[in-house]
């Protein structure tokens, strides 16, 4: 069997090419790991790496699709300088997914660009917020109703530190272990839960249930010691691209790392069976959008 991770030999952001074999992998959940594919920084931009880049009060520096970057404790000066890195890095794993990817070029919506300075290891947060436990992302307050989450990784630490992933089982495994556990759909709670604002759309019976297997897999600790999974440690000057919905992912360490997302429609993939929407309605037997 192919493990969950595909090394290519790219080391070009704009020399991609369309390769069917790469695309049925990722769309089966594998990491395209790009371990020759560094993110360059300009001399200048190395001062930029610091943890103390980071206003306190956010997770992660970002730039929104305006150009404005949020989340730099510093001057306007600064702002620019950082806006600057993290949007050259954004042209890049843009030009990346749409030389790999070109079918999803039309319908690709950009996501703001992040940069996160600080050390993995050090961060205390609850269960369900701690991503170096295996988990799909599934975000509680924004349902996406089977939209793909789509994201590009660069490891950026300037002194070689790899930051560590475990990557766990095919996302069907997953499905087939955690749904006989997830509780019910209630749409009136999900109507409540928009006119709260608690979510900022409906919450469908697609995102609950993506929210109760990244709930399931997180707090059963047997399965996070036990489930099939590997540890990889992405190198420095690396660039991994995976469907963080559909990749059962942990993060267990590093520090300086960007990362771009980008959304696609699950129906605009090559093969839109490989979806986790088309996997959880299968295995459901009934429509969950
Ligand atoms: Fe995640």
């Amino acid at each position: 069997m192919q493990g969950p991770i595909i090394p290519l030999p790219l080391s070009d952001w704009t020399a991609a090419a369309s390769d069917a074999s790469a695309i049925e992998a990722l769309e089966a959940g594998r990491v395209l790991y790009f371990p020759q594919l560094a993110f360059a920084l300009q001399p200048d931009e190395k001062s930029l790496l610091r943890p103390d880049l980071l206003d306190p009060k956010v997770r992660n520096i970002s730039l929104d699709g305006q150009g404005f970057v949020k989340g730099v404790a510093g001057d306007a000066a600064l702002q620019a300088r950082v806006a600057a890195m993290v949007g050259r890095f954004r042209q890049q794993a843009i030009g990346l997914v749409h030389g790999l990817l070109p079918g999803y070029t039309p319908h690709l919506r950009l996501a703001p660009t992040s940069f996160r300075p600080t050390r993995v290891e050090m961060r205390a947060q609850s269960w369900r917020a701690d991503d170096r436990r295996l988990h799909v992302d599934a975000f509680p307050s924004r349902p996406n109703h089977g939209e793909r989450i789509l994201r590009v990784f660069a490891n950026i630490h300037p002194d070689g530190a790899p930051r560590t992933w475990r990557v766990g089982e095919p996302f069907e495994d997953v499905a087939r272990r955690f749904l006989p556990r997830a509780r019910r759909y209630s749409p009136l709670q999900a109507r409540l839960l928009h006119r709260l604002g608690v979510t900022k759309a409906l919450r469908s019976e697609y995102d609950h249930l993506m929210l109760q297997l990244h709930d399931g897999m997180k707090s059963d600790l047997a399965y996070q010691q036990d489930a099939p999974q590997l540890t990889m440690p992405f190198a420095a000057g690396s660039a991994w691209v995976c469907f963080s919905d559909q990749t059962p992912h942990a993060v267990m360490s590093g520090q300086f790392m960007l990362e771009q997302t980008l959304h696609l429609p699950a129906d605009r993939q090559y093969n839109p069976q490989a979806s986790p929407l088309a996997i959880l309605t299968r295995l459901a037997g009934h429509p969950l959008v």
